[in-house]
This record gives structure tokens, C-alpha cells and sequence, in this order.
């Protein structure tokens, strides 16, 4: 027997039309050895509820595009609201099939992919319609501008946002602005037209076979507080929709960053991973570009996902190219070891004006030079060539560093409590040098990252009082702030919480006087609901 909802939800109210019979005539036609193993498992787990109306067509299921993990949050509450029993490996089937008939292209979901990185501290999207009013203030834009679906569909979203949370307008603080009003008659429509379930985007995506991303790659990527690493990754295919990898990375401290990893691909571009990195369990969610040729994304400890490093892979095969210099920035007066990541790099090596290099080594990933700057060489950009190759801004040269940008400026960490760990925060700092440029204008050149002690001061005078400091957390010398414990601390003042209003100071000395840059620091309360997509 199966039970059906017909019409799912009315007005805000959820309608349960409990219907008895058996699977749908249409579905019965189509022959389920045909059928692929995907919509088999939505047949079999989906439509006793959402009715198959035409071959493979369910009821609300087929008018919707996602992410994986859109998907998985919809699937995770049919399960825990509506009693939908399934096995591991019929959920990821099922997510699998989604995903790849009903996902987002490429293009579509690049304005929001930092939601799907879990990239910390990153502002939402900024979305017209008073979007940010109706929606922005329980869960993130992105989580909006992740999905696809038409007029009918964001009307029935709505209708269930209500009639499953019926306090919304109350909570989300929404008394300023007619909310069902405007949810109910102009919303449908102007989220149809910003993001339809209709797109050309998505009938080019996913009208061709997408490229297999086995073959070698060269690997460049960033991790706030330990700085560039870089090597070669190795990516073997293993089914259809699976890839094992086998990396070889270091950073450029000379700690390696070795791993493996073992990938599902979705949607043909959507690479999500497990793997060990460094000897850390990460998660990795990275996108193939449309012709397969680079691989970018972010990677993050899997207990920790506002710990992790930025990664670029790009294939070894493509055309020959300049990725990275590192460091990418060369005091006057110095000889330095510098590290050029990049592709088919053969011929002579120039660094610009006021340089002098030589090739220590050849690498799989790009070469090793010596590289002096004379002392009174023009501080600035260079142009780093090899051969007929050339990368534009990858190196600076620079007498003093001026200025100091602490980022994220605006960094929210969440005491530890429970069963939950604490939500870290990590700083890192980029070194600037001023050049006066043509009419005496300050250009500000970047050098990337400069060595400074890091310290933590009361943000405003109610902090100090409060003794913020002293029992929100520490700040180790990597720039990573660790929350203290939640709770009642007996220690402070009414027994508060520990949290805290601070100030993050990094400082670097360079002859007597020390620069600084700063930035805002928020210690607050645990966080209990963490889905996929904040
Ligand atoms: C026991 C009945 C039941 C079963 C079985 C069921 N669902 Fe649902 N589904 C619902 C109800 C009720 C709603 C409307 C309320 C809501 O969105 O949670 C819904 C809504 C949906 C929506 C629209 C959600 C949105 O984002 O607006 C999707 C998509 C969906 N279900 C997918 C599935 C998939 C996939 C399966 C099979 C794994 C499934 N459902 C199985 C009851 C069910
Ligand atoms: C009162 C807080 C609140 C407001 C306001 C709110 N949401 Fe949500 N939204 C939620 C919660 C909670 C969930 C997670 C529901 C679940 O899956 O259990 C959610 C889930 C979603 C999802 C994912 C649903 C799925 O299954 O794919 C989308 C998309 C979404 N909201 C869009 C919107 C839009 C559009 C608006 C504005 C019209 C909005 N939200 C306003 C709380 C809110």
C-alpha cells in the first residue's frame, strides 16, 4: 500500500490528502529493468507520496533544481518530518539521480559556491525583491540562490516555510514589511525570473557529456595560517561517477601536505571528496571547469569545516602557463629561493628590472630559482617570463611593507559546549608596499603573506571592563583563534558566557617601527543546526 499526498500544501496549511492504492498506471509502463537505478530508487522510495503524473515526471520532485547538497537536506527531511525510510545507498542513489538530472550548470551556481565551501566569514549574496528581508534572515541567500524552480514551486515553498514554521514572520523579526503579503503575490514570480527552472544554462550543461577529470594536474592552493603549498595530483577514474586521487603536495615551509582522496562527481562537474591531507581527515568540494582543464574549490577538516585551504588544480597537459610565484613577493637587496608553479615552463627565466635569477632545479610542478633584487631595484609588480610564457602580478618587489590587511576583517568564532566543538576562526595577513604612481597617486602593491606576531585586544571599552580577553579564547601564533568552553563561568562577572568583543592584532617589525592591521573578532554562542548549506 502506498500513501499519497496530493495536494501537498493550501494557503500555508498542509493539506494531507492520505490517498490508498497502489503504484501509478505510468509508472507501471515504463519497465523498471529499463529504467536506471536512480529513478528505479525514486519510483520505489518517492512516489507513494509524489505521484508519477508522466514517465519519470513526480509530483513537486521534478520541479525543482540542486545542488547535491540542496538535495540531500530535502531528502534528509523527508526522512526525519515525514517518515521516509531509506538505506544509505539508496539515499545516495537517489542524490546521485537528482543531481544529475535536476542540478544547477556551472554558471548557476558560482555566485553562491562559497555556501557550498563552507568558505567562513564570507558576506551573503545581495539579492533585489526585498530578498534579504523576507529570506536573509533565518538562513543565507545562497541557500536561496542554489535552487531552480518555477512560479508554482517557490509559491509552495513559501506555503510549506509557513506552515511548518507558523512563528516565521515573528522570528526572523519580519514585522517591518508585509511578509505573506508580498511572499504570497509578488515573490513566486520574481524568484522564477532570478532563478528559473527553465535556463539555457542548464539545457547547454547538461544536453553533452561532460569531461573525465583522470590525468595528471598540477596543484596550487592557499591555507590561511600556514600560506602556499603546491605539487602534483594524480586522478584515476573508478566508475562512472568516481574518482580516486593520489596527491603530492608540499608547502612552502617544506611541510608535506601528501593524500588521497576518493571523490563522487555530480552533476558532472561537482566534485566532492573524502580524503586524507597532511594526515587530516578533509572534506573537499571542488568544481571541473566546463572543458575539464581546472579543478578549484576549497578543502576542510571534516570536524572543523571553517579550517581549510584553498585549491586550484590545473591539468598538466594544458597550454603552457605561469601559475604562481612563491613567494610572491622579494625585498630589495636580497637573494631568495623562489618557487614558479606553472606548466610546460621551458626557455629563459626573466623576473624584471633590478632582478637577477637562476634555475636551481626542474620540478613536475614548475622550477626552482635563486632570485636576487638589487638594492635599488623599483619597488613594484614584475612580469615573471619563461620562454613564451608570461604571468602579470605574480611578483612584487618591495623595500618596506607599508601596510598590513588582516583578513577577514569581520570573523564570528562560537564557544565549544557539549557534544559540539568549538567554531574556530582564522586570520591571515597580506603585506601591502605603497608606489607612487603617475600623478603622485599611492598604488598600493601586494605582496601577499609577511611574517607578524599576532595578539587580541579589547574591542571597545565595554570589553575591557568585561575582561574579554582573558576568557574568550587564545590566539596561537598561526593567526587561529580558539574559543574557550560555553557556559556559565563562575569566574566572570554574573557568571557569563565567554564570550567575547575583541580585536585581532597582527604586527610586523621590519627596523624600529612595528605596522599593524587589525580586525573585528565576534565570540558568540554555539550554533546547534549546521546543515550543508548555512
Ligand atoms: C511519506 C510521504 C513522503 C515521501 C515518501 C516522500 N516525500 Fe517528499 N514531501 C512530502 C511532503 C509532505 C512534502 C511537503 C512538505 C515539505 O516540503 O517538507 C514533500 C516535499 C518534497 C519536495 C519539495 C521540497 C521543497 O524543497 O519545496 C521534494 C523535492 C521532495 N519532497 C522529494 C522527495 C524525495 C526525493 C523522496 C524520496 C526519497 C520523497 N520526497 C519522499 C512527503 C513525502
Ligand atoms: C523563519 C526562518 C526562515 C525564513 C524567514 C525563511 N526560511 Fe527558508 N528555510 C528555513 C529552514 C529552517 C529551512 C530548513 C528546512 C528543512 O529542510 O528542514 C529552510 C529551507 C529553505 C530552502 C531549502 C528547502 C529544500 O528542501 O530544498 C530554501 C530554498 C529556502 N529555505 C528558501 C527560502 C526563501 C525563498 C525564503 C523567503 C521567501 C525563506 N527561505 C525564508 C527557515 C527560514
Amino acid at each position: 500500500m502506498h500513501r499519497r499526498v496530493s495536494s501537498l500544501i493550501t494557503d500555508g496549511v498542509m493539506v494531507f490528502a492520505m490517498l490508498l492504492g497502489t503504484c501509478a498506471a505510468a509508472s507501471a509502463a515504463m519497465s523498471s529493468a529499463a529504467a536506471p537505478a536512480g529513478l528505479a530508487a525514486v519510483r520505489a522510495n518517492c512516489s507513494g507520496c509524489h505521484r508519477e503524473v508522466s514517465p519519470g515526471h513526480f509530483d513537486r520532485i521534478s520541479e525543482e533544481r540542486k545542488t547535491p547538497e540542496g538535495w540531500a537536506m530535502t531528502i534528509f527531511r523527508m526522512r526525519h518530518l515525514h517518515g521516509v525510510k531509506l538505506t544509505g545507498k539508496e539515499q545516495a542513489t537517489i542524490i546521485q539521480y537528482l543531481s544529475d538530472v535536476q542540478g544547477l550548470a556551472p554558471s548557476e551556481t558560482a555566485p553562491a559556491r562559497f555556501a557550498l565551501e563552507r568558505r567562513p566569514n564570507v558576506p551573503d549574496l545581495k539579492l533585489p525583491y526585498h530578498l534579504h528581508e523576507m529570506c536573509g534572515r533565518c538562513h543565507s541567500l545562497a541557500r536561496v540562490a542554489l535552487q531552480r524552480r518555477t512560479a508554482a514551486e517557490w509559491l509552495k515553498l513559501i506555503n510549506f516555510h509557513v506552515g511548518q514554521f507558523p512563528t516565521l514572520e515573528y522570528q526572523e523579526g519580519s514585522r517591518d514589511i508585509h511578509w505573506w503579503k508580498i511572499a504570497t503575490t509578488e515573490l513566486p514570480g520574481e524568484l522564477a525570473k532570478l532563478f528559473p527552472f527553465e535556463s539555457a544554462a542548464w539545457r547547454n550543461w547538461s544536453g553533452h557529456p561532460h569531461p573525465s577529470l583522470a590525468g595528471e594536474w598540477i596543484v596550487h592552493g592557499y591555507t590561511p595560517g600556514r600560506g602556499d603549498y603546491y605539487g602534483t595530483a594524480r586522478i584515476r577514474r573508478t566508475a562512472r561517477h568516481r574518482y580516486r586521487a593520489r596527491y603530492l603536495l608540499h608547502y612552502a615551509s617544506g611541510a608535506a601536505l601528501d593524500g588521497s582522496s576518493d571523490a563522487i562527481v555530480y552533476t558532472g562537474f561537482e566534485w566532492r571528496g573524502t580524503a586524507k591531507l597532511g594526515g587530516k581527515r578533509v572534506h573537499e568540494v571542488y568544481f571541473a571547469s566546463t572543458d575539464g582543464m581546472r579543478i578549484t574549490g576549497r578543502w576542510f577538516l571534516t570536524d572543523h569545516s571553517e579550517i581549510g585551504g584553498h585549491w586550484v588544480a590545473s591539468r598538466a597537459t594544458g597550454a603552457p602557463q605561469i601559475i604562481a610565484a612563491i613567494p610572491s613577493a622579494l625585498k630589495t637587496g636580497t637573494t631568495e629561493r623562489v618557487v614558479v608553479v606553472g606548466i610546460g615552463l621551458r626557455g629563459s627565466v626573466e623576473l624584471g628590472p633590478g632582478t637577477k635569477c637562476k634555475v636551481l632545479e626542474r620540478t613536475p610542478y614548475g622550477l626552482i630559482l635563486s632570485a636576487s633584487v638589487q638594492s635599488n631595484a623599483a619597488p613594484g609588480y614584475r612580469t615573471v617570463r619563461i620562454g613564451q610564457v608570461h604571468g602579470r602580478n605574480l611578483l612584487a618587489v618591495y623595500r618596506r611593507v607599508d601596510r598590513l590587511k588582516v583578513e577577514p576583517s569581520l570573523a564570528i568564532a562560537r564557544l565549544g559546549g557539549g557534544t559540539l566543538a568549538p567554531v574556530d576562526a582564522q586570520f591571515h595577513v597580506i603585506g601591502y608596499t605603497d608606489v607612487v604612481g603617475a600623478g603622485g597617486k599611492v598604488i598600493p602593491v601586494r605582496l601577499g603573506a609577511v611574517p607578524v606576531t599576532w595578539s587580541l585586544e579589547p574591542f571597545n571599552a565595554e570589553a575591557a571592563r568585561r575582561g574579554d580577553v582573558r576568557f574568550a579564547g587564545t590566539l596561537s601564533q598561526e593567526g587561529r583563534f580558539l574559543p574557550a568552553q560555553g557556559g556559565p563561568d563562575p569566574k566572570r562577572r554574573f557568571s557569563a558566557d565567554n564570550t567575547g568583543d575583541l580585536f585581532v592584532v597582527a604586527s610586523h617589525r621590519d627596523g624600529k617601527t612595528p605596522i599593524t592591521g587589525k580586525a573585528h573578532l565576534i565570540v558568540t554562542v554555539q550554533r546547534w543546526i549546521n546543515p550543508p548549506i548555512y
